[in-house]
């Protein structure tokens, strides 16, 4: 589950740069609204996906990491919000507002990506570990 994340993390990381290249450049608005909206889906997807499935497995194995999952959880809203916001300004047409925003959030969610897998780096560790025993 931790290569799984991680793979997604990658995914989102191409769509997240694919959706930038479009809009900064002069593509139509058609293939930018295609790409910002390809974006939204999978990583409201993957923010589901950690939220009901993959973070609970991992608490319920490991209640230790709970309340620092749940922070990882908090964090959420605020991209969704962000992603929100993005395709809004693209359906009002307002691209270049849209990718100011959307630049802030690729950071931001890169440097929540990089702290989640930190943190499943230490999980995987720990089990280890103890397998070794
Ligand atoms: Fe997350
Ligand atoms: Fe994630």
């Amino acid at each position: 589950m931790v290569k799984k994340i991680a793979e997604e993390h990658r995914v989102l990381e191409g769509l997240f740069a694919n959706a930038i290249r479009h809009g900064e450049s002069s593509n139509s608005e058609e293939s930018v609204r295609e790409s910002v909206l390809e974006l939204r889906e999978a990583l409201e997807a993957h923010l589901l996906a950690e939220e009901h499935l993959y973070f609970p497995t991992i608490w319920a194995l490991r209640p230790e990491f709970k309340s620092r999952l749940r922070a990882f959880i908090r964090a959420h809203h605020h991209f969704r919000g962000l992603i929100q916001e993005v395709t809004g300004l693209i359906e009002s047409d307002e691209r270049e507002e849209a990718m100011h925003i959307l630049q802030g959030l690729t950071h931001e969610f890169k440097r929540h990506e990089a702290s989640e897998e930190d943190c499943l780096r230490s999980l995987g560790d720990e089990i280890l570990e103890k397998g070794a025993h």
